[in-house]
């Protein structure tokens, strides 16, 4: 599904942030990314998505060497083979949570009945036409997970999604996650600092200034 071959990234100011990376995910693998704050974690999930070039090595998503497209291309393949779920939520204000859900599927000209289905699988029934401002956080990630999955992406990426949720909340939100991913048939990488998070993963990796390597969690 991911085959990272030998990537390097640094940025313009001289810091080098990640090296010889290279690990591959298998299809229908939920995988979790733990490691220090600023090692590169969000990093290397803007090059995976192709929001930004390794200075070296290539990036292989489901068969497509994402390294090897122009922008519009790398743009058109994110819209289709990704869902996203960030810390903020990134939920639209000014849109229905119907309108949220069916967002991707709109970008990609695909019917938007599917938007309404999965906001029931994410406990929102009924709720299609609230907006994001009455829900509490929890709720909005739920609607983050159901448009991040409402296309049937091949690879859902996860960044630090729980950051802003309490204990339970979290809980809740990561079992959704990894049951929908399953249910999607989608792969996924969850970026957390959370080794309770991390313990809702297949297997999780730490990412350090030498690269990727598995360790084990124990499951709160
Ligand atoms: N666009 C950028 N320009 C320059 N430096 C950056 C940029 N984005 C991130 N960095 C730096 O690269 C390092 C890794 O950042 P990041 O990938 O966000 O780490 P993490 O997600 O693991 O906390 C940090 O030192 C950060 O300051
Ligand atoms: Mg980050």
């Amino acid at each position: 599904m991911l085959q990272l071959r030998t990537i390097s990234k640094s940025y313009p100011n001289g810091r080098h942030v990640l090296s010889n990376l290279s690990h591959v995910i298998d299809d229908g693998e939920y995988v979790a990314i733990m490691g220090d704050s600023g090692v590169g974690k969000s990093t290397l999930l803007n090059l995976i998505a192709g929001l930004d070039s390794p200075d070296a090595g290539e990036i292989i998503v489901d068969g497509v060497s994402m390294t090897a497209l122009d922008d519009d291309a790398a743009t058109l393949l994110r819209r289709k083979k990704f869902g996203f779920i960030f810390q903020a939520f990134h939920v639209l204000p000014h849109l229905t949570l119907l309108q949220n859900v069916a967002l991707p599927l709109l970008l990609n000209g695909s019917d938007t009945r599917r938007a309404t289905e999965m906001l029931a699988a994410v406990g929102l029934g009924g709720r299609e036409q609230d907006f994001p401002r009455h829900l509490s956080g929890g709720e909005l990630q739920r609607v983050a997970i159901a448009r991040a999955l409402v296309h049937r992406p091949r690879l859902l990426l996860a960044d630090e999604p729980t950051g802003n949720l309490d204990p339970d909340t979290a809980h809740d939100v990561l079992h959704l996650l990894r049951s929908e991913i399953k249910a999607n048939g989608a792969s996924g990488i969850l970026v957390t600092h959370s080794p309770a998070a991390a313990a809702t993963a297949d297997r999780v990796l730490l990412l350090t200034k030498e690269g990727l390597r598995p360790i084990e969690v124990v499951p709160a």
